[in-house]
């Protein structure tokens, strides 16, 4: 994952923050899974905020400088890459798209693909969508996903931790994308699936991202319409290091 970012006042940025957990990725995840309360773990490891992102309504469990794990040797986390536990800039304009325009999520069938923490998800609950999946392919997205909507006083999440893109399209009215454009080979899966879930069902589908390479160099992104700019407030500009503002669009292929 391509990050450019800079995590005050560690000095930290997103991107050595994120390749320091990936290096040391191991095979225990299971067998220390099955011993851990997950729930457990992530309320003693996170931080809840919410002030500082673009959607301060929205309460969310995220790593701070308070939090361990953001100093700790990142050998000792037991998971994958918490890439649930950092609120994407993508996925926070996105959000703040859904909560300025409550319209585009009511009474629908909303799908946050790559959910992460669940923030987008929470945006369309709070907006008055009638079902909501959290889909992640990190199991540990979909509990701290839980807790973050039961952190909103929402009802449980629906989370599902299976591969979708490429799977038969659902009937969903929505699909959110936040920050999901980082890898070359991950955005033209996208793409493709995408155009399947538009051609055979019909589907709307909104992107959150703050102009990342990989996006902006994608074929995809001639084909989008822009419906929102964020400026990105101080304290997430200086975590994401180069990035300022953060863009929503439409996708249609005929556009
Ligand atoms: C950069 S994070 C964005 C999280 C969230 N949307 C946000 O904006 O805060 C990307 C997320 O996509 C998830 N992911 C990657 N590939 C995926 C796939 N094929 N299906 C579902 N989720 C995926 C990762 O586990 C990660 O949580």
């Amino acid at each position: 994952m391509t990050m450019s970012g800079l995590l005050t006042p560690q000095s930290r940025n997103v991107k050595v923050f994120i390749k320091a957990f990936r290096q040391t990725r191991r095979a225990r995840y299971s067998s220390v899974s099955s011993q851990l309360n997950i729930r457990s773990f992530i309320s003693e490891n996170t931080e809840i905020v919410g002030e500082q992102s673009l959607t301060p309504e929205v309460k969310l469990r995220l790593f701070t400088p308070n939090c361990r794990f953001w100093r700790e040797r990142p050998e000792l986390w037991p998971f994958d890459d918490p890439y649930w536990a950092i609120y994407w800039p993508g996925g926070q304009a996105l959000s703040r798209y859904l909560l300025d325009n409550p319209a585009v999520c009511r009474g629908k069938t909303v799908l946050d693909l790559g959910s992460g923490c669940g923030a987008s998800a929470i945006a369309a609950k709070l907006c008055g969508a009638a079902h909501v999946v959290a889909n992640d392919i990190d199991t540990v997205a979909a509990v701290a996903t839980h807790m973050n909507f039961e952190l909103n006083g929402l009802e449980p999440a629906v989370c599902l931790s299976n591969n979708m893109i490429g799977s038969q399209p659902e009937g969903f009215d929505l699909i959110l994308l936040g920050d999901m454009f980082y890898e070359e080979a991950l955005a033209t899966s996208l793409h493709n699936w995408l155009d399947r879930c538009i051609r055979t069902q019909g589907t709307k589908v909104l992107i959150g991202d703050p102009g990342r390479a990989q996006f902006e160099e994608h074929g995809i992104r001639r084909l989008l319409r822009q419906l929102a700019q964020f400026e990105l407030p101080e304290s997430v500009r200086e975590e994401n290091y180069g990035l300022t503002c953060s863009r929503v669009w439409c996708y249609h292929p005929e556009l």
